[in-house]
Protein backbone atom coordinates (compact mmCIF):
# COMPACT_ATOMS: atom_id res chain seq x y z
CA UNK A 1 0.00 0.00 0.00
CA UNK A 2 1.54 3.31 -0.59
CA UNK A 3 -0.04 5.47 1.84
CA UNK A 4 -0.73 9.61 0.71
CA UNK A 5 0.67 12.05 2.62
CA UNK A 6 -2.28 13.21 4.98
CA UNK A 7 -2.98 9.42 5.58
CA UNK A 8 1.13 9.48 6.07
CA UNK A 9 0.50 11.38 8.73
CA UNK A 10 -1.82 9.41 11.01
CA UNK A 11 -0.15 6.21 9.50
CA UNK A 12 3.30 7.33 10.47
CA UNK A 13 2.85 10.18 13.35
CA UNK A 14 6.00 12.56 14.63
CA UNK A 15 8.02 9.62 17.20
CA UNK A 16 6.28 7.01 16.75
CA UNK A 17 9.20 4.52 16.69
CA UNK A 18 9.23 5.71 19.98
CA UNK A 19 6.39 3.33 21.78
CA UNK A 20 7.45 0.99 19.08
CA UNK A 21 8.64 -2.87 19.10
CA UNK A 22 10.45 -3.89 16.70
CA UNK A 23 10.28 -7.90 15.00
CA UNK A 24 13.55 -8.65 13.09
CA UNK A 25 12.94 -11.73 10.60
CA UNK A 26 15.77 -13.24 9.01
CA UNK A 27 13.79 -14.51 5.73
CA UNK A 28 15.88 -17.27 4.91
CA UNK A 29 15.09 -19.08 8.56
CA UNK A 30 11.63 -17.62 9.14
CA UNK A 31 8.98 -19.96 6.90
CA UNK A 32 9.47 -21.82 3.58
CA UNK A 33 6.51 -21.82 1.62
CA UNK A 34 7.43 -23.90 -1.12
CA UNK A 35 9.52 -26.71 0.28
CA UNK A 36 13.16 -26.05 -1.46
CA UNK A 37 14.46 -25.46 2.60
CA UNK A 38 15.00 -21.88 2.39
CA UNK A 39 12.60 -19.57 4.26
CA UNK A 40 10.70 -16.86 1.91
CA UNK A 41 8.70 -13.81 1.25
CA UNK A 42 5.04 -16.13 1.48
CA UNK A 43 5.96 -17.92 4.00
CA UNK A 44 6.38 -14.51 6.13
CA UNK A 45 2.61 -14.01 4.91
CA UNK A 46 1.55 -16.96 5.70
CA UNK A 47 2.66 -15.81 9.61
CA UNK A 48 1.44 -12.30 9.57
CA UNK A 49 -1.27 -13.39 12.33
CA UNK A 50 1.40 -15.20 14.83
CA UNK A 51 2.98 -11.67 14.46
CA UNK A 52 -0.63 -9.67 15.20
CA UNK A 53 -1.19 -11.84 18.24
CA UNK A 54 2.57 -10.84 19.49
CA UNK A 55 1.52 -7.31 19.03
CA UNK A 56 4.76 -6.08 17.46
CA UNK A 57 4.78 -2.68 15.75
CA UNK A 58 7.06 -3.31 13.20
CA UNK A 59 9.13 -5.83 10.98
CA UNK A 60 12.29 -5.34 9.98
CA UNK A 61 13.61 -7.47 7.80
CA UNK A 62 16.90 -8.67 6.68
CA UNK A 63 18.25 -8.52 3.01
CA UNK A 64 15.46 -10.36 0.47
CA UNK A 65 17.35 -8.64 -2.27
CA UNK A 66 19.31 -9.71 -5.65
CA UNK A 67 21.91 -11.37 -4.40
CA UNK A 68 24.91 -14.32 -4.92
CA UNK A 69 24.17 -15.04 -0.86
CA UNK A 70 28.05 -15.10 -0.02
CA UNK A 71 27.34 -13.60 3.10
CA UNK A 72 23.56 -14.46 3.36
CA UNK A 73 21.89 -11.79 0.90
CA UNK A 74 24.40 -9.15 2.70
CA UNK A 75 26.13 -8.75 -0.33
CA UNK A 76 22.97 -7.66 -3.03
CA UNK A 77 23.80 -7.42 -7.13
CA UNK A 78 20.45 -5.37 -7.32
CA UNK A 79 18.98 -3.25 -4.98
CA UNK A 80 15.48 -3.37 -6.25
CA UNK A 81 14.61 -6.58 -7.02
CA UNK A 82 13.84 -9.37 -4.52
CA UNK A 83 16.04 -12.60 -5.16
CA UNK A 84 14.51 -15.40 -6.84
CA UNK A 85 15.35 -17.47 -3.56
CA UNK A 86 13.09 -15.30 -1.95
CA UNK A 87 10.28 -14.61 -3.80
CA UNK A 88 8.99 -11.68 -6.20
CA UNK A 89 8.80 -8.27 -6.16
CA UNK A 90 4.40 -8.62 -6.35
CA UNK A 91 5.06 -11.08 -3.35
CA UNK A 92 6.86 -8.42 -1.54
CA UNK A 93 4.33 -6.10 -2.01
CA UNK A 94 1.58 -8.50 -0.92
CA UNK A 95 3.43 -8.85 2.22
CA UNK A 96 3.34 -5.13 2.67
CA UNK A 97 -0.28 -4.93 2.27
CA UNK A 98 -0.72 -7.78 4.86
CA UNK A 99 1.42 -5.95 7.21
CA UNK A 100 -0.05 -2.70 6.65
CA UNK A 101 -3.41 -3.98 7.21
CA UNK A 102 -2.44 -5.93 10.36
CA UNK A 103 -1.29 -2.16 11.44
CA UNK A 104 2.17 -3.25 11.02
CA UNK A 105 4.91 -1.54 9.41
CA UNK A 106 8.01 -2.49 7.37
CA UNK A 107 11.80 -1.27 7.92
CA UNK A 108 13.96 -3.19 5.07
CA UNK A 109 17.54 -3.59 5.50
CA UNK A 110 20.15 -1.24 3.63
CA UNK A 111 22.89 -2.16 2.96
CA UNK A 112 24.94 0.62 1.02
CA UNK A 113 28.77 0.54 2.80
CA UNK A 114 29.45 -2.15 0.03
CA UNK A 115 27.29 -4.19 -3.06
CA UNK A 116 28.35 -7.79 -4.24
CA UNK A 117 30.93 -8.19 -6.70
CA UNK A 118 28.08 -8.90 -8.76
CA UNK A 119 26.69 -5.88 -8.31
CA UNK A 120 26.48 -3.77 -12.14
CA UNK A 121 28.08 -1.15 -10.53
CA UNK A 122 31.27 -2.99 -9.38
CA UNK A 123 31.53 -5.12 -12.87
CA UNK A 124 31.73 -2.00 -14.36
CA UNK A 125 34.16 -0.54 -11.85
CA UNK A 126 36.37 -3.62 -12.60
CA UNK A 127 37.38 -1.40 -16.05
CA UNK A 128 39.96 1.32 -15.25
CA UNK A 129 38.34 3.38 -17.73
CA UNK A 130 35.14 3.07 -16.81
CA UNK A 131 33.26 6.09 -15.11
CA UNK A 132 32.40 3.65 -12.37
CA UNK A 133 35.92 3.11 -11.65
CA UNK A 134 36.01 5.71 -8.83
CA UNK A 135 32.49 4.40 -7.12
CA UNK A 136 35.06 2.02 -5.38
CA UNK A 137 38.02 1.90 -3.63
CA UNK A 138 41.00 1.06 -5.96
CA UNK A 139 44.42 1.60 -5.24
CA UNK A 140 47.78 0.21 -6.45
CA UNK A 141 49.89 -2.26 -4.42
CA UNK A 142 52.40 -1.27 -2.01
CA UNK A 143 55.46 0.39 -3.47
CA UNK A 144 58.08 -2.30 -4.11
CA UNK A 145 55.79 -5.31 -3.08
CA UNK A 146 54.97 -7.93 -5.93
CA UNK A 147 51.57 -7.09 -6.83
CA UNK A 148 49.25 -10.50 -5.53
CA UNK A 149 51.44 -11.86 -2.89
CA UNK A 150 50.57 -11.18 0.59
CA UNK A 151 52.21 -8.18 1.99
CA UNK A 152 51.92 -6.31 -1.18
CA UNK A 153 48.54 -5.02 -0.02
CA UNK A 154 47.96 -1.03 -0.10
CA UNK A 155 47.68 -1.00 3.54
CA UNK A 156 47.43 -3.61 6.45
CA UNK A 157 44.02 -3.63 6.90
CA UNK A 158 42.35 -6.98 7.63
CA UNK A 159 38.97 -7.87 6.56
CA UNK A 160 36.16 -9.47 8.61
CA UNK A 161 35.95 -12.08 7.56
CA UNK A 162 39.86 -12.93 7.80
CA UNK A 163 42.29 -12.32 5.43
CA UNK A 164 43.49 -8.54 4.26
CA UNK A 165 41.06 -5.98 3.26
CA UNK A 166 42.50 -5.77 -0.27
CA UNK A 167 41.95 -8.25 -3.39
CA UNK A 168 44.10 -7.80 -6.06
CA UNK A 169 42.31 -7.77 -9.63
CA UNK A 170 44.76 -8.46 -12.32
CA UNK A 171 43.27 -6.88 -15.10
CA UNK A 172 44.35 -3.32 -13.88
CA UNK A 173 47.13 -4.32 -11.84
CA UNK A 174 45.25 -2.32 -8.92
CA UNK A 175 43.54 -3.64 -5.36
CA UNK A 176 40.27 -2.68 -4.34
CA UNK A 177 39.10 -2.75 -0.50
CA UNK A 178 36.07 -4.85 0.68
CA UNK A 179 36.08 -4.60 4.68
CA UNK A 180 33.68 -7.92 4.80
CA UNK A 181 34.69 -10.69 1.75
CA UNK A 182 36.23 -10.13 -1.20
CA UNK A 183 32.59 -10.66 -3.06
CA UNK A 184 31.57 -7.32 -0.63
CA UNK A 185 33.36 -4.54 -2.32
CA UNK A 186 33.06 -1.38 -0.30
CA UNK A 187 31.13 1.84 -1.88
CA UNK A 188 33.44 4.79 -2.52
CA UNK A 189 30.67 7.31 -0.66
CA UNK A 190 33.21 10.30 -0.99
CA UNK A 191 31.44 10.28 -4.77
CA UNK A 192 28.41 12.31 -4.98
CA UNK A 193 27.60 10.04 -7.87
CA UNK A 194 27.45 7.08 -5.61
CA UNK A 195 25.36 8.82 -2.96
CA UNK A 196 22.84 10.39 -5.43
CA UNK A 197 21.89 6.83 -6.61
CA UNK A 198 21.72 5.60 -3.14
CA UNK A 199 19.35 8.15 -2.13
CA UNK A 200 17.42 7.47 -5.32
CA UNK A 201 17.28 3.89 -4.62
CA UNK A 202 16.04 4.79 -1.12
CA UNK A 203 13.28 7.18 -2.02
CA UNK A 204 11.73 3.97 -4.31
CA UNK A 205 11.24 1.65 -1.65
CA UNK A 206 9.63 4.68 0.40
CA UNK A 207 7.50 5.12 -2.75
CA UNK A 208 6.71 1.49 -2.13
CA UNK A 209 5.48 1.83 1.31
CA UNK A 210 7.93 0.79 3.18
CA UNK A 211 8.49 2.79 7.12
CA UNK A 212 12.07 2.76 7.76
CA UNK A 213 15.55 1.57 7.17
CA UNK A 214 17.54 -0.53 9.35
CA UNK A 215 21.55 0.64 7.83
CA UNK A 216 23.97 -2.11 8.32
CA UNK A 217 27.62 -1.01 9.20
CA UNK A 218 26.66 2.56 8.40
CA UNK A 219 28.97 4.08 10.34
CA UNK A 220 31.39 2.56 7.75
CA UNK A 221 30.31 4.67 5.38
CA UNK A 222 32.88 7.34 5.67
CA UNK A 223 36.46 6.56 5.19
CA UNK A 224 39.66 8.24 6.71
CA UNK A 225 40.89 10.80 4.35
CA UNK A 226 44.41 9.14 3.70
CA UNK A 227 44.50 5.00 3.97
CA UNK A 228 47.29 4.07 5.54
CA UNK A 229 49.28 1.08 8.19
CA UNK A 230 48.07 0.45 11.62
CA UNK A 231 49.54 -1.01 14.17
CA UNK A 232 48.77 -4.70 14.22
CA UNK A 233 47.55 -6.55 17.38
CA UNK A 234 51.03 -8.35 18.96
CA UNK A 235 51.31 -11.86 16.57
CA UNK A 236 48.73 -10.34 14.09
CA UNK A 237 50.17 -8.87 10.29
CA UNK A 238 46.70 -7.36 9.35
CA UNK A 239 44.80 -4.51 11.70
CA UNK A 240 41.00 -5.11 12.12
CA UNK A 241 39.00 -2.63 9.34
CA UNK A 242 36.44 -1.42 11.64
CA UNK A 243 39.59 0.65 13.61
CA UNK A 244 39.73 2.93 10.62
CA UNK A 245 36.65 3.13 9.42
CA UNK A 246 34.35 3.20 12.52
CA UNK A 247 34.23 7.02 13.31
CA UNK A 248 35.24 8.45 9.54
CA UNK A 249 35.38 12.46 9.09
CA UNK A 250 32.28 12.41 6.96
CA UNK A 251 29.71 10.42 8.60
CA UNK A 252 27.76 13.07 10.27
CA UNK A 253 27.55 14.96 7.00
CA UNK A 254 26.73 11.84 4.81
CA UNK A 255 23.89 10.72 7.21
CA UNK A 256 22.63 14.35 7.58
CA UNK A 257 22.29 14.60 3.62
CA UNK A 258 20.70 10.95 3.21
CA UNK A 259 18.04 12.35 5.66
CA UNK A 260 17.57 15.46 3.70
CA UNK A 261 17.43 13.98 0.39
CA UNK A 262 15.32 11.04 0.68
CA UNK A 263 13.18 13.10 3.09
CA UNK A 264 13.88 10.31 6.42
CA UNK A 265 12.34 12.52 9.30
CA UNK A 266 10.01 14.22 6.23
CA UNK A 267 8.10 11.15 6.27
CA UNK A 268 9.03 10.04 10.03
CA UNK A 269 10.58 7.29 8.99
CA UNK A 270 12.56 4.48 11.35
CA UNK A 271 15.91 4.98 11.32
CA UNK A 272 18.43 2.38 12.91
CA UNK A 273 22.43 2.51 11.90
CA UNK A 274 23.94 -0.65 13.08
CA UNK A 275 27.23 0.74 14.16
CA UNK A 276 30.43 -0.94 15.01
CA UNK A 277 32.51 0.70 17.53
CA UNK A 278 30.33 3.95 17.96
CA UNK A 279 30.77 5.52 21.56
CA UNK A 280 27.79 7.05 23.71
CA UNK A 281 29.52 10.31 21.98
CA UNK A 282 28.85 9.68 18.91
CA UNK A 283 25.63 8.47 19.40
CA UNK A 284 24.25 11.37 21.02
CA UNK A 285 25.62 13.51 18.05
CA UNK A 286 23.80 10.78 15.60
CA UNK A 287 20.75 10.70 17.49
CA UNK A 288 20.25 13.97 18.53
CA UNK A 289 17.27 15.36 16.48
CA UNK A 290 18.54 18.71 16.24
CA UNK A 291 21.27 17.06 13.92
CA UNK A 292 18.62 15.17 11.62
CA UNK A 293 20.70 12.09 11.20
CA UNK A 294 19.50 8.92 12.67
CA UNK A 295 16.35 7.80 15.11
CA UNK A 296 18.50 5.47 16.86
CA UNK A 297 21.65 3.38 16.28
CA UNK A 298 22.74 -0.35 17.43
CA UNK A 299 25.78 -0.11 19.44
CA UNK A 300 28.26 -3.11 20.23
CA UNK A 301 29.73 -2.53 23.84
CA UNK A 302 27.19 -5.04 25.86
CA UNK A 303 27.40 -7.77 23.41
CA UNK A 304 31.78 -7.72 23.33
CA UNK A 305 31.18 -8.06 26.71
CA UNK A 306 32.54 -11.57 26.69
CA UNK A 307 35.24 -11.52 24.21
CA UNK A 308 38.92 -10.93 25.48
CA UNK A 309 39.67 -7.11 24.77
CA UNK A 310 42.19 -7.10 21.55
CA UNK A 311 40.45 -10.67 20.58
CA UNK A 312 38.33 -11.66 18.54
CA UNK A 313 34.58 -12.38 19.56
CA UNK A 314 35.71 -16.01 19.21
CA UNK A 315 38.25 -15.68 21.99
CA UNK A 316 35.55 -16.32 24.88
CA UNK A 317 35.79 -14.80 28.59
CA UNK A 318 33.10 -14.84 30.79
CA UNK A 319 30.52 -12.77 30.91
CA UNK A 320 29.77 -10.81 34.64
CA UNK A 321 26.55 -9.32 35.40
CA UNK A 322 27.63 -6.23 36.89
CA UNK A 323 29.67 -5.06 33.77
CA UNK A 324 26.46 -5.38 31.64
CA UNK A 325 24.33 -3.59 33.80
CA UNK A 326 26.85 -0.74 34.07
CA UNK A 327 26.97 -0.95 30.34
CA UNK A 328 23.24 -0.33 29.70
CA UNK A 329 23.33 1.91 32.52
CA UNK A 330 26.07 3.93 30.76
CA UNK A 331 23.62 4.53 27.38
CA UNK A 332 20.30 4.97 29.76
CA UNK A 333 22.23 8.24 31.25
CA UNK A 334 24.20 8.74 28.07
CA UNK A 335 21.03 8.76 25.80
CA UNK A 336 18.55 10.46 28.65
CA UNK A 337 18.19 13.79 27.85
CA UNK A 338 18.81 13.71 23.44
CA UNK A 339 18.95 11.17 21.14
CA UNK A 340 17.09 7.65 22.00
CA UNK A 341 18.46 3.60 22.51
CA UNK A 342 17.66 0.87 20.64
CA UNK A 343 17.83 -2.10 23.05
CA UNK A 344 18.87 -5.47 21.43
CA UNK A 345 20.06 -8.66 23.11
CA UNK A 346 20.27 -11.15 19.80
CA UNK A 347 19.63 -10.65 16.35
CA UNK A 348 21.02 -12.88 13.03
CA UNK A 349 24.62 -12.16 13.81
CA UNK A 350 24.42 -12.86 17.48
CA UNK A 351 24.06 -16.06 19.61
CA UNK A 352 20.81 -17.09 21.04
CA UNK A 353 19.94 -14.59 24.30
CA UNK A 354 18.91 -17.21 26.64
CA UNK A 355 22.26 -19.13 25.90
CA UNK A 356 24.52 -16.32 26.38
CA UNK A 357 22.87 -14.35 28.61
CA UNK A 358 20.38 -16.16 30.66
CA UNK A 359 20.28 -20.74 31.40
CA UNK A 360 19.01 -22.95 28.71
CA UNK A 361 19.31 -25.99 30.97
CA UNK A 362 15.26 -27.23 30.55
CA UNK A 363 15.04 -26.44 34.33
CA UNK A 364 15.76 -22.71 33.60
CA UNK A 365 15.46 -21.98 30.15
CA UNK A 366 11.94 -20.58 30.52
CA UNK A 367 12.41 -18.55 33.49
CA UNK A 368 15.38 -16.94 32.11
CA UNK A 369 14.22 -16.09 28.70
CA UNK A 370 11.31 -14.36 30.38
CA UNK A 371 13.39 -11.98 32.40
CA UNK A 372 16.11 -11.30 29.77
CA UNK A 373 12.97 -10.01 28.21
CA UNK A 374 11.72 -8.54 31.19
CA UNK A 375 14.84 -6.32 31.85
CA UNK A 376 15.08 -5.46 28.37
CA UNK A 377 12.33 -4.19 27.66
CA UNK A 378 11.35 -2.23 30.45
CA UNK A 379 14.63 0.04 29.43
CA UNK A 380 14.31 3.02 27.61
CA UNK A 381 14.40 2.71 24.00
CA UNK A 382 13.21 0.88 21.33
CA UNK A 383 13.18 -3.08 21.81
CA UNK A 384 14.38 -5.60 19.15
CA UNK A 385 12.68 -8.69 19.46
CA UNK A 386 14.58 -11.43 16.77
CA UNK A 387 12.79 -14.10 15.90
CA UNK A 388 12.32 -17.24 18.08
CA UNK A 389 13.72 -15.04 21.19
CA UNK A 390 9.64 -14.71 22.16
CA UNK A 391 9.98 -18.80 22.00
CA UNK A 392 13.23 -18.82 24.53
CA UNK A 393 14.74 -20.40 21.38
CA UNK A 394 18.58 -21.81 22.14
CA UNK A 395 21.95 -22.31 20.64
CA UNK A 396 21.99 -25.39 18.24
CA UNK A 397 25.87 -26.70 19.74
CA UNK A 398 26.59 -28.33 16.30
CA UNK A 399 29.17 -30.97 16.74
CA UNK A 400 31.04 -31.05 13.37
CA UNK A 401 32.38 -28.17 11.22
CA UNK A 402 30.59 -29.74 8.63
CA UNK A 403 27.15 -28.62 10.31
CA UNK A 404 27.86 -24.18 10.26
CA UNK A 405 27.15 -22.33 6.53
CA UNK A 406 28.07 -18.84 7.72
CA UNK A 407 31.50 -17.19 5.95
CA UNK A 408 32.54 -16.24 9.33
CA UNK A 409 32.32 -19.28 10.81
CA UNK A 410 33.44 -21.42 8.38
CA UNK A 411 36.52 -19.33 7.59
CA UNK A 412 37.57 -18.56 11.29
CA UNK A 413 37.59 -22.43 11.56
CA UNK A 414 40.35 -22.72 8.94
CA UNK A 415 41.97 -20.13 9.95
CA UNK A 416 42.36 -20.57 13.59
CA UNK A 417 43.44 -24.45 12.66
CA UNK A 418 46.09 -23.37 10.45
CA UNK A 419 47.42 -21.21 13.11
CA UNK A 420 47.25 -24.14 15.24
CA UNK A 421 44.37 -23.88 17.65
CA UNK A 422 42.99 -26.91 18.87
CA UNK A 423 40.38 -28.03 16.97
CA UNK A 424 38.05 -28.72 20.42
CA UNK A 425 38.74 -24.91 21.42
CA UNK A 426 38.19 -23.87 17.81
CA UNK A 427 34.67 -25.80 18.10
CA UNK A 428 33.43 -24.33 21.78
CA UNK A 429 34.28 -20.79 20.85
CA UNK A 430 31.95 -21.47 17.60
CA UNK A 431 29.49 -23.32 19.59
CA UNK A 432 29.21 -20.18 22.01
CA UNK A 433 29.16 -17.21 19.14
CA UNK A 434 28.52 -18.50 15.70
CA UNK A 435 25.84 -16.30 14.34
CA UNK A 436 24.77 -19.95 12.80
CA UNK A 437 22.83 -20.46 16.13
CA UNK A 438 20.64 -17.84 15.76
CA UNK A 439 20.27 -18.89 12.32
CA UNK A 440 18.74 -22.26 12.71
CA UNK A 441 14.94 -22.61 11.42
CA UNK A 442 12.32 -20.99 13.24
CA UNK A 443 10.13 -23.94 15.02
CA UNK A 444 6.09 -23.27 14.34
CA UNK A 445 5.52 -26.78 15.71
CA UNK A 446 6.36 -30.07 16.52
CA UNK A 447 5.46 -31.58 12.77
CA UNK A 448 8.84 -32.57 10.98
CA UNK A 449 11.46 -29.90 10.66
CA UNK A 450 9.32 -27.69 13.31
CA UNK A 451 6.66 -27.07 10.78
CA UNK A 452 9.24 -24.59 8.95
CA UNK A 453 9.70 -26.31 5.53
CA UNK A 454 8.13 -29.25 3.96
CA UNK A 455 12.02 -30.19 2.16
CA UNK A 456 15.49 -30.51 3.85
CA UNK A 457 16.25 -27.27 5.47
CA UNK A 458 19.05 -25.30 4.52
CA UNK A 459 20.74 -25.71 8.03
CA UNK A 460 20.02 -28.04 10.49
CA UNK A 461 16.57 -27.92 13.09
CA UNK A 462 17.61 -27.34 16.55
CA UNK A 463 16.25 -30.71 17.83
CA UNK A 464 14.67 -29.53 20.90
CA UNK A 465 11.87 -27.78 18.48
CA UNK A 466 9.82 -30.60 20.16
CA UNK A 467 9.07 -28.71 22.98
CA UNK A 468 10.24 -25.07 22.14
CA UNK A 469 7.33 -24.27 18.90
CA UNK A 470 5.14 -21.40 18.57
CA UNK A 471 2.26 -23.56 18.75
CA UNK A 472 2.60 -25.03 22.23
CA UNK A 473 3.95 -21.67 23.23
CA UNK A 474 0.86 -19.91 22.27
CA UNK A 475 -1.45 -22.72 23.67
CA UNK A 476 0.40 -21.89 27.15
CA UNK A 477 -0.81 -19.27 29.04
CA UNK A 478 2.71 -18.84 31.13
CA UNK A 479 4.88 -19.45 28.01
CA UNK A 480 7.90 -17.13 27.01
CA UNK A 481 5.80 -16.11 23.98
CA UNK A 482 2.48 -14.46 26.30
CA UNK A 483 5.20 -13.24 28.70
CA UNK A 484 6.84 -11.04 25.55
CA UNK A 485 3.33 -10.32 24.81
CA UNK A 486 2.61 -8.71 27.76
CA UNK A 487 5.74 -6.84 27.54
CA UNK A 488 4.70 -5.02 24.60
CA UNK A 489 1.29 -4.65 26.29
CA UNK A 490 2.92 -2.47 28.67
CA UNK A 491 4.87 -0.62 26.33
CA UNK A 492 1.78 0.42 24.80
CA UNK A 493 -0.57 0.89 28.04
CA UNK A 494 2.02 2.72 30.34
CA UNK A 495 4.24 5.98 29.08
CA UNK A 496 6.77 5.72 32.10
CA UNK A 497 7.81 2.41 30.22
CA UNK A 498 8.29 4.44 26.97
CA UNK A 499 9.64 7.61 28.61
CA UNK A 500 10.40 7.20 32.28
CA UNK A 501 13.64 8.19 33.63
CA UNK A 502 16.16 5.04 34.22
CA UNK A 503 18.05 4.61 38.05
CA UNK A 504 20.18 1.83 38.52
CA UNK A 505 19.52 -0.08 41.83
CA UNK A 506 21.98 -2.56 43.31
CA UNK A 507 24.79 -2.04 40.39
CA UNK A 508 27.45 -4.27 42.38
CA UNK A 509 24.77 -7.35 43.22
CA UNK A 510 26.07 -10.22 41.06
CA UNK A 511 22.38 -11.91 40.96
CA UNK A 512 19.72 -9.25 40.93
CA UNK A 513 19.39 -7.04 37.84
CA UNK A 514 16.98 -4.42 39.26
CA UNK A 515 16.31 -0.40 38.16
CA UNK A 516 13.54 2.31 38.83
CA UNK A 517 12.16 4.11 35.86
CA UNK A 518 10.05 7.47 36.80
CA UNK A 519 7.66 9.77 35.36
CA UNK A 520 5.93 12.29 36.59
CA UNK A 521 4.14 10.34 39.76
CA UNK A 522 4.48 7.01 38.30
CA UNK A 523 7.41 4.86 39.41
CA UNK A 524 8.14 1.37 37.92
CA UNK A 525 10.65 -0.72 39.94
CA UNK A 526 11.75 -3.57 38.11
CA UNK A 527 13.52 -6.59 40.24
CA UNK A 528 15.13 -9.39 38.35
CA UNK A 529 17.15 -12.44 39.33
CA UNK A 530 19.55 -12.97 36.74
CA UNK A 531 21.00 -16.45 38.15
CA UNK A 532 20.53 -19.80 38.89
CA UNK A 533 19.90 -19.58 42.62
CA UNK A 534 17.49 -17.65 44.62
CA UNK A 535 18.47 -14.43 46.07
CA UNK A 536 16.68 -11.58 48.64
CA UNK A 537 16.50 -8.39 47.57
CA UNK A 538 17.80 -5.86 49.93
CA UNK A 539 14.86 -4.25 51.26
CA UNK A 540 16.67 -1.02 51.86
CA UNK A 541 17.85 -0.92 48.37
CA UNK A 542 14.29 -0.31 46.41
CA UNK A 543 11.71 2.16 47.12
CA UNK A 544 8.41 0.45 49.64
CA UNK A 545 6.61 -1.88 47.58
CA UNK A 546 3.61 -2.16 50.11
CA UNK A 547 1.03 -0.03 47.99
CA UNK A 548 2.70 -0.94 44.33
CA UNK A 549 1.22 -2.93 41.96
CA UNK A 550 2.21 -5.96 40.14
CA UNK A 551 2.15 -5.51 36.34
CA UNK A 552 3.80 -8.66 35.46
CA UNK A 553 5.81 -11.40 36.97
CA UNK A 554 7.56 -14.62 36.11
CA UNK A 555 6.08 -16.41 39.50
CA UNK A 556 3.13 -16.14 41.61
CA UNK A 557 2.93 -12.80 43.41
CA UNK A 558 4.62 -13.34 47.48
CA UNK A 559 5.48 -10.88 50.25
CA UNK A 560 8.84 -11.34 50.27
CA UNK A 561 11.90 -10.04 48.34
CA UNK A 562 13.33 -13.48 47.97
CA UNK A 563 13.43 -13.67 44.46
CA UNK A 564 13.56 -17.25 42.81
CA UNK A 565 16.38 -18.25 40.11
CA UNK A 566 15.14 -15.94 37.28
CA UNK A 567 12.36 -14.81 38.65
CA UNK A 568 11.59 -11.11 37.98
CA UNK A 569 8.24 -8.85 38.90
CA UNK A 570 7.89 -5.73 37.36
CA UNK A 571 5.62 -3.46 40.06
CA UNK A 572 4.11 0.29 39.49
CA UNK A 573 3.95 2.74 42.17
CA UNK A 574 1.36 5.99 41.53
C1 LIG B 1 26.27 -6.49 9.30
C2 LIG B 1 25.22 -7.57 9.15
C3 LIG B 1 25.92 -8.88 8.96
C4 LIG B 1 26.72 -8.79 7.69
C5 LIG B 1 27.68 -7.60 7.70
C6 LIG B 1 28.19 -7.30 6.33
O1 LIG B 1 27.03 -6.65 10.43
O2 LIG B 1 24.36 -7.57 10.23
O3 LIG B 1 25.04 -9.96 8.92
O4 LIG B 1 27.44 -9.97 7.51
O5 LIG B 1 27.06 -6.43 8.16
O6 LIG B 1 27.16 -6.79 5.52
Amino acid sequence: MIVESSEAAQWRPHNWWKTAVVYQIYPRSFADSNGDGTGDIPGITSKLDYLSELGVDVVWLSPIYSSPMDDNGYDISNYQNVDPLFGTLDELDTLIVGLHERGIKLVMDLVVNHTSDEHPWFVESRDPNSAKRDWYWWRPPRPGGTPGTPGAEPTNMAAAWGGPAWEYDERSGEYYLHIFSRKQPDLNWENPEVRRAIYEMMKWWVDRGVDGFRMDVINFISKPEKLTDGVPPPGKQYVPAFKFVAAGPRLHEFLAEMNREVGLDAHNLLTVGEMPGVTIDMARAITDPANAELNMVFQFQHVDLDRMPEGSKFDLKPLELPALKANLNDWQVGLADVGWNSLYLDNHDQPRAVSRFGDDSPRHRVNSAKTLGTVLHMHRGTPYVYQGEELGMTNTYFSAIEEYRDIESVNYHADALSLGMEAEMVMRSLSAKSRDNARTPMHWDDSSHAGFSEGIPWLPVNPNYLTVNARAAMEQQDSVFHHFRKLIDLRHEYPVVVDGRFQLLLPESEQIWAFTRSLDDSTLVVLANCSSRPVEVPGDAVPDLGRAQLLLATHSATDTLVLQPWESRVYLLR
